[in-house]
């Protein structure tokens, strides 16, 4: 046990920033050591309070030098004990989805896209790939040295679960492979066969047990049991069709790559084909389509991608999805059923959203009885541009409607049968108040949405504001999910966010109250607790996102963060914004991508008084962290700001401004006193004459290349 805890660690208060970096290098490895010591090997090496130590230190050393926490930071990984769950892994790189084809069109405006970013003109080869979408799970599978030693599951794509036990007992995952890179994450999709499926729900039926709707839910349901025989006597299947981290190249053609996983050992897809033109592409897709019932799995699609992997890794990726692929879906399933009731819900920006509550129906194998109605004027036949939708027929409570699922969203109705309507059914009143806090519900001119304005008295629109608050991507603070913030603010112990944050100075001395609460116990309660308090420190972009503000999403967030650095910044200017004019505001409406709409509803929160009120004592619980500018000395253009203009011969100009945002440039539209570099090619005008007055650095595209190489 002993060593591990340095009697004479060197305070935290006195630490260099340098100490400070190679003391949470050695506190993430200690920890992590003892964590795999304890729930994996089941063998313990050091004492709880032992570890509490090592992970109060490294909380404290993160507090002092904000900017140091690490990507795998012990803090934020409480625990991941094999009794509740597994351990939580962050992928090398992030397992992303795909953007979605509807039509032939659709297909040939994908081309079309990739073409012009690679600046390829329309008579230039370009093949891609063509294989089925495989309707199961993703796993990411990683072999080093050509043993399995992880298997992650996709998570939210930047975090997953470590389910390797389970995945040891699936007969297409390879323990062991050879000739394949030292380090390579083979990633595909685990999926059950309609016959397995149709075996395990009869034994299901016979034992009593749960019965699945579909195989992708019994493969998701048998992949992630925490007891490894039961997924043993499920028989999962694997198809591999891409990688992740990977120690050096192994191809360079998509195809090729898909034929080396054969040779690794692992089920590829008999279905892939090379296509060379859009017409290719979808012929494949309809001859796959035409093959699907008697597969005997189930698909959903066909993804296609950029054969050439040069080319792909130009291409880049979206946010979330990659430019190189995307999945051309079956058309949705379809079937009718009546419609019982109405309901409204009430969201965290206090819009209300109708449902439809449904006589339960099958849809593509899976019961449907909630689909959305989205707004009044849908519900009334009008959609979002005013004009007749269904040629304006409107939706009645009674009525037998048509509805149609497509993927995993939620279902939609798509048409109503006149005929079969009752006609004493009267036309659906669309509520006027909030039916939770009955304050008056209003439209804004041009919005098709009602909503709420109780703000934060309404208890709907609180509950889902904390909701969102806990939620990943925002706080996502382990063991305070949806269920359990519903029940605090029932017992009134968190109404607010910053609740959160005292909820053990207020409950902590006897955990008395918690512990006689279902589900728990000492031992979780000190959990939720120690998850709380690692999510203290925390980064600006999130606490912005986290606080629910209409329009302001993740990757806005984001951008109001970078713009302002620090929060009181951000805090000082929108206390003092004027909406619609002087410089604070047009300093903000400055923010590329940020328009009106969203600074206006940014303002309007930070000069409500209830709103305000809330956000500073939540503020004042916690240790928001300053943006860190990017790493200058590697990216010698990262923070400046980058004009592109003239002809670009080497690249288009969407790769260029995509590979000048990825090293930390700004791409502005136009040339000012801000911008820092011009690069101009052929045929550049005015913004030319503008930057040499200006004194604005102007280079050429070669110039440009020349800067940005080998970064
Ligand atoms: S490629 C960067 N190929 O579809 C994207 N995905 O909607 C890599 N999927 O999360 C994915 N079959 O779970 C790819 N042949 C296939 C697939 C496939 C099924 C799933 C995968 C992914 C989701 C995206």
């Amino acid at each position: 046990m002993g060593g591990v805890i340095q009697t004479n660690a060197i305070a935290v208060e006195t630490l260099s920033s340098e100490e400070a970096v190679l003391e949470l290098a050695r506190l993430a490895s200690v920890i992590g050591q003892a964590n795999a010591d304890y729930h994996g090997n089941d063998a313990p090496s050091l004492s709880d309070a032992e570890f509490d130590d090592l992970k109060r230190r490294n909380l404290a050393i993160e507090t002092r030098f904000p900017a140091l926490k690490r990507a795998d930071s012990p803090s934020d990984q409480i625990g991941a004990p094999v009794s509740d769950g597994f351990e939580k892994v962050t992928h090398a790189q992030a397992m992303l989805s795909l953007g979605n084809a509807f039509s032939d069109d659709d297909v040939v405006a994908f081309d079309t896209r990739v073409r012009k970013f690679l600046g390829l003109r329309e008579g230039d080869a370009l093949a891609y790939t063509a294989e089925p979408k495989i309707d199961g799970l993703s796993l990411s599978l990683r072999y080093v040295n050509g043993a399995l030693v992880q298997a992650a599951t996709r998570g939210d794509g930047a975090v997953g679960e470590n389910v390797l036990q389970n995945a040891l007992s699936i007969d297409d995952i390879p323990q062991t492979i050879s000739g394949a890179p030292e380090i390579i994450e083979v990633r595909g999709e685990v999926y059950m066969s309609d016959s397995d499926f149709a075996q395990l729900n009869a034994r299901q039926t016979l034992a009593g047990a749960k019965v699945f709707a579909n195989p992708r839910n019994a493969a998701a349901g048998s992949l992630r049991q925490l007891d490894p025989r039961i997924t043993r006597a499920r028989p999962l299947r694997f198809f591999a069709y891409a990688w992740g981290e990977i120690s050096n190249p192994f191809a360079t053609t998509q195809f090729g790559a898909i034929e080396k996983l054969r040779d690794f050992g692992f089920q590829t897809n008999p279905l892939t084909a090379l296509c060379h033109a859009p017409s290719d592409m979808v012929a494949h897709y309809k001859s796959i389509e035409q093959q699907r019932a008697t597969l005997g799995y189930d698909i959903d699609g066909v993804v296609y991608k950029v054969d050439d992997l040069d080319l792909q890794k130009r291409l880049g990726f979206r946010s979330t999805t990659p430019r190189w692929a995307i999945a051309h879906k079956f058309p949705a399933e379809l079937a009718w059923t009546r419609l019982n009731d109405i309901e409204i819900q009430v969201g965290r920006t206090g819009a209300l959203s109708p449902v439809a509550r449904l006589v339960p129906v099958t849809v593509g194998g899976v019961v449907v009885s909630n689909a959305t109605l989205h707004n009044e004027d849908y519900i009334a036949g009008l959609g979002g541009d005013g004009e007749a939708i269904r040629e304006g027929r409107d939706i009645r409570i009674g009525d037998w409607v048509q509805i149609y699922r497509a993927g995993d969203v939620i279902p939609k109705i798509k048409d109503v049968d006149l005929a079969r309507r009752d006609p004493q059914a009267p036309a659906y009143n669309f509520p006027q108040v909030c039916p939770k806090c009955q304050s008056p519900a209003l439209r804004d001119i041009g919005d098709a949405v009602r909503r709420c304005t109780g703000g934060l008295i309404c208890s709907a629109q609180a509950v889902e504001r904390l909701k969102h608050f806990v939620s990943r991507g925002a706080f996502d603070i382990d063991g305070l999910g949806a269920k359990q913030v519903e029940q605090f603010y029932a017992d009134g112990w968190v109404k607010t966010p910053a609740d959160i944050f005292t909820l053990k100075a207020r409950f902590g001395a006897g955990l008395q109250q918690l512990k006689n609460r279902d589900g728990w116990g000492d031992k979780s309660a000190e959990k939720l607790f120690q998850a709380i308090e690692s999510k203290r420190a925390i980064p600006f972009k999130r606490v912005l996102f986290s606080l629910g503000i209409r329009h302001v999403g993740d990757a806005n967030a984001g951008l109001i963060a970078a713009h302002y650095g620090r929060w009181s910044a951000m805090e000082y200017a929108l206390t003092h914004a004027e909406i619609g004019s002087g410089t604070i505001w047009e300093d903000l409406l400055g923010v590329d991508g940020i328009g009106e709409v969203m600074a206006a509803s940014l303002v309007t929160t930070f000069q409500n008084d209830n709103e305000r009120a809330s956000i500073d004592a939540l503020i004042s619980e916690l240790t928001v962290q300053d943006v860190v500018a990017a790493d200058v000395s590697s990216s010698p253009v990262a923070g400046k700001t980058v004009v592109f203009t003239g002809t670009l011969s080497k690249v288009s100009r969407a790769e260029a401004k995509a590979r000048a945002e990825s090293l930390g440039a700004k791409v502005a539209g136009s040339v000012s006193a801000k911008t820092d570099i011009l690069v101009a090619g052929p045929g550049a005008g005015s913004k030319a004459t503008k930057a040499e007055s200006l004194g604005v650095l102007t280079i050429d595209e070669d110039a440009w290349l020349a800067m940005i190489e080998g970064l």
